[in-house]
């Protein structure tokens, strides 16, 4: 096998970022492989969604490294140098990742169909027709492909919310990061969006899941990190995690979601 065939597709290490006095992340240490879908836990404010901010480099990250696809984001090595990269250079990086947030954040002025090709088209500056070929394949993936003409007031919170998961992977990432997702839905619309998830976990897409849905956590991944006050306090297999808790803060939060 070659190295980068075993090495990991993110890697996380030792990464720390304070707001102000208040320690958000407190020396994360994480691997994420190809294919793996890692869903994350914690009570509000335990830095999860910051965690998924710094792998994107939406947030700096003050001391640490990560590493997406075997490049080390926001910087580069220089023999023992290391330099911070251009704002372009931090641009291109953050195209290898999709992410989907918790409030469907489409352009209201665009349909569906031109939502997902923005990017690609824009961004990319690839062939349109091609684009709006894979567009239509995607919205048909994620159980769309009579709303390619629709604008997002006219879709529901969960066909948004699918939408948004089509127009990241047209943008064909090698990780795909969500941001609870499903918790601005309507309970009723919550299992079409996992369900579109699943598909594509299915499909061999790395996936890091910040994520409410136990449920959806103990069927689709791999491994479960829990989070409290900045740190990953427990991690392992699903049915340990979620099944078998060690750490008293990890079970109190689990009795407290599934209360
Ligand atoms: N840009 C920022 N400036 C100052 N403080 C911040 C900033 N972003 C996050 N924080 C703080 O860092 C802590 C972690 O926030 P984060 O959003 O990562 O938590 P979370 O685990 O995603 O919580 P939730 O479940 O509520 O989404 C919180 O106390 C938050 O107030
Ligand atoms: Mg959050």
């Amino acid at each position: 096998m070659s190295p980068s065939s075993t090495m990991p597709l993110v890697s996380i290490v030792d990464v720390r970022k304070k707001f102000g006095d208040f320690q958000a992340l407190d020396s994360v240490s994480l691997d994420v492989r190809a294919g793996e879908v890692l869903c994350i836990i914690g009570a509000s404010g335990s830095g999860k969604t910051t965690l998924l901010r710094c792998v994107n480099q939406l947030v700096t990250i003050d001391s640490g490294a990560i590493w997406v696809g075997g490049e080390l984001t926001g910087w580069r090595i220089d023999g023992t140098k290391l330099h911070a990269l251009p704002e372009k250079e931090i641009a291109r990086q953050r195209l290898s990742t999709g992410m989907v947030f918790q409030r469907f954040n489409l352009f209201p002025h665009m349909t569906a169909l031109e939502n997902i090709i923005e990017g690609p088209v824009q961004v990319q500056k690839r062939n349109r027709a091609e684009v709006v070929r894979e567009a239509e394949a995607l919205l048909a993936r994620v159980g769309l492909a009579d709303k390619a003409g629709s604008y997002p007031a006219n879709l529901s919170g969960g066909q948004q919310q699918r939408v948004a998961i089509a127009r990241a992977l047209a943008m064909k990432p090698k990780l795909m990061l969500f941001d609870e997702p499903t918790s601005a839905l309507d309970p009723e619309l919550v299992g079409e969006v996992l369900a579109a998830m699943k598909e594509l976990a299915a499909s061999g897409m790395t996936m890091i899941v910040v994520t409410h849905e136990l449920g959806f956590a103990r069927e689709v991944a791999d491994r479960v990190v829990y989070m409290d006050r900045g740190a990953i306090v427990e991690q392992g297999a699903a049915a340990e995690v979620l099944g078998n808790p060690q750490e008293p803060r990890l079970r109190a939060f689990l009795s407290a979601v599934l209360s």
